[in-house]
């Protein structure tokens, strides 16, 4: 049996805001946000939500599969910024792309919510439950930052990628002798640290409570602690991914990482020892979009002609739970 990713799409707002733009709001600097971030700009919602992005994408996705809606088995969407609480966002997509037939939920894993929804879907179909699904990572973090906090407002952009999934019958083999797989995956959390990225929803409140509790609605995080915990554990667990599909750093031709800072990524492929021409970025265009970052780069890759069949790819995220996980797939 052979599961591969046959579509992938993404979409993005249009407005663009450079960090000249956040210079106007807070107090920042151009130089300051690339220095340390990479980033230059990202792109805003004026109006695009997690369920309308997530559905182009998968329209997308769909086009490049030469699949239709009604055809889709499960829709998976990674999210911790939907609109709505109910409906799920995966069930919204269903009804725009009009995926009658598909089963839809969504789950949040933050940053590493689409490795996590990948794969979930994956063991799906080794299951034999479906045959496909739209996996998708989307989010509108602009409504979860504080447009006042120079330490976060630089770093996050909305947007969301999708893959479609296939499993068939068959085997398949790449012209390398490599079999199309998904050779491992690595999947990992640490809740004791959860608060140093968080974002709170509504607190307990109800008809019997006297005392009204206030709280923040924004993104609250501790970045050097988030950026520790990233140069150590992403390493860390592609290299567990590696050893457990018995295989080595030079044996993999791409790592498509989170995108959320430059340094951190700089910091994973000098820790791999790993030449830093493998880990393709596109952050200084589109900044930290959590979820959707994974899929936005493969995207982008692969519809740029970057990703071959028969190359060996290692997805890898961390994000806010604390979570983080490494999936090995050839192409
Ligand atoms: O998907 C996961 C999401 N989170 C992350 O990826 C976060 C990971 N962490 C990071 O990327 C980095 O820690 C940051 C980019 C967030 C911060 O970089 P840093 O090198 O760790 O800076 P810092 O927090 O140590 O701050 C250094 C200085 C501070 O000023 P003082 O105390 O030295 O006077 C900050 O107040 O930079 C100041 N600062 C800024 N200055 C200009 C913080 N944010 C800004 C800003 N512009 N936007």
């Amino acid at each position: 049996m052979t599961i591969k990713i046959t579509g992938t799409g993404s979409a993005l707002p249009e407005k663009k805001v450079t960090n000249f733009d956040l210079q106007e709001l807070v107090e920042t600097s151009d130089e300051w946000i690339r220095e340390r971030t990479g980033i230059a700009e990202r792109r805003i919602s004026t109006g695009d939500t997690v369920a309308t992005l997530s559905a182009k994408a998968c329209s997308k996705a769909l086009e490049m599969a030469g699949k239709t809606a009604e055809e889709v088995d499960l829709i998976l969407v990674a999210t911790c910024s939907p609109e709505m609480l109910l409906p799920c966002c995966a069930c919204q997509v269903q009804d725009i792309i009009g995926a009658s037939n598909a089963a839809a939920f969504d789950l949040n894993a933050a940053c590493s919510g689409f490795l996590f929804a990948l794969n979930t879907a994956y063991v799906y179909m080794q299951a034999g439950i479906y045959k496909n699904a739209l996996v998708i990572g989307s989010e509108v973090l602009s409504k979860l930052v504080d447009w006042s906090d120079r330490g976060t407002c630089v770093l996050f952009g909305d947007g969301a990628g999708a893959a479609f999934v296939e499993a068939s019958a068959e085997d398949i083999f790449r012209d390398n002798g490599r079999k199309v797989s998904m050779e491992c995956m690595v999947q990992g959390s640490d809740g004791t640290k959860g608060m140093v990225l968080s974002c709170a929803e509504r607190s307990v409140d109800n008809a019997f409570i006297a005392e009204k509790q206030t709280i923040s609605p924004y993104i609250q995080m501790n970045g050097q602690e988030v950026y520790k915990f990233a140069t150590r554990q992403v390493p860390a667990c592609i290299h567990e991914a590696l050893d457990k599909a018995g295989i080595t750093v030079e044996d993999v031709d791409m790592f498509v990482l989170h995108q959320a800072n430059v340094r951190i990524i700089e910091s994973v492929a000098k820790r791999l020892k790993a030449d830093i021409s493998k880990f393709p970025m596109n952050l200084d265009k589109i900044g930290n979009m959590s979820s959707a970052t994974i899929p936005v780069l493969l995207d982008e890759l692969n519809r740029g002609g970057r990703i071959q069949g028969g190359d060996r790819i290692v997805m890898s995220g961390f994000g806010a739970g604390l979570t983080y996980g490494a999936t090995v797939i050839v192409w």
